[in-house]
């Protein structure tokens, strides 16, 4: 079987032109969008992820701040720095780059952020509001995994979702994103037994667990969309991701790649937060 190759550095661009001719009309309109990225330390991985951001809001049109602080600096300074921008009417949105460094407790810094600012959608108002169902920011990687599936005219109604892991990133979220959009889900994780029985239930088998190639074909069912969501390095330092792609891949009738499949994604959906932000506001 030919599967569909899932291309996420297409769809991510059309997203961000769609929201690049959003902004353009906001502005007309005569309101700024500006995001703040905080990042603590100097984190290579991070460095990259905060540029890539910082990239994608030139290239819609929205204002990036950011601030670059110590490797030391305390929670107390970090959640000072918070507060001052939530108080600051020209911030629609602000986001601590994870991880923060060990000492601080990174819960207590996503709580800090005003949950009208909160686009990376990972606070507990954001939390449960997405459990409700309700209107507000949808985490950025599960969100973009919707919209993977829906522009590619892949059915969630009713299908079998199984989710590999449960993080508060993109485990947990996700599963409640596919339960919203009325698939059967079944979430499973370090202490699940009978872990390849259950994967091969999925009709859709998104993979979150973040160990290289850890999903091999005997854990697809012939036909299901496989979904990953990881990001290593092989030994040939290629970038791979949690599934086995070549063996994998002629199972599936659909599946993305590693790198150009969901990681993308994350950053177009931070961008369509950004955009939210000024829409919630306006609600
Ligand atoms: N670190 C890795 N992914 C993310 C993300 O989506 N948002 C933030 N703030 N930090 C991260």
């Amino acid at each position: 079987m030919e599967p569909l190759i899932i291309d996420g550095k297409k769809i991510s661009t059309d997203i961000k032109d769609e929201l690049k001719a959003k902004v353009n009309k906001i502005k007309e309109d005569g309101t700024e969008i500006t995001l703040v990225v905080i990042q603590i330390g100097d984190d290579p991985a991070s460095t990259v992820y905060v540029r890539n951001k910082k990239r994608a809001c030139e290239y819609i049109g929205i204002n990036s701040r950011s601030y670059e602080l110590p490797g030391d600096t305390s929670e107390e300074e970090l959640l000072e720095l918070i507060n001052k921008l939530n108080n600051d009417s020209s911030v629609n949105g602000i986001l601590v780059q994870l991880p923060v460094p060990d000492y601080i407790d990174p819960l207590n810094v996503i709580n800090a952020i005003s949950p009208e600012k909160d686009v990376d959608g990972f606070s507990p108002y954001s939390m449960g509001a997405l459990n409700l169902g309700v209107d507000g920011f949808l985490s950025c990687t599960p969100a973009g995994i919707i919209e993977l599936l829906n522009r590619n005219n892949i059915q969630i109604d009713g299908s079998h979702c199984v989710v590999v892991g449960r993080s508060n990133i993109v485990g947990k979220p996700m599963a409640s994103l596919m339960l919203n959009n009325n698939a059967t889900v079944t979430v499973t994780h370090s202490h699940t037994k009978n872990l390849k029985e259950i994967c091969k239930q999925a009709d859709i088998l998104i993979v979150g667990v973040g160990k290289k190639e850890f999903i091999t074909s005997e854990y697809v069912k012939d036909g299901a969309v496989v979904i990953d969501v990881g990001i290593h390095r092989d030994s040939n330092n290629k970038l791979c991701g949690d599934v086995l792609f070549d063996d994998v891949a002629p199972h599936c009738s659909a599946i993305t790649p590693v790198p150009g499949g969901v990681g993308p994604m994350t950053i177009a959906m931070l961008m369509n937060n950004c955009v939210k932000s000024v829409e919630l506001k306006n609600k």
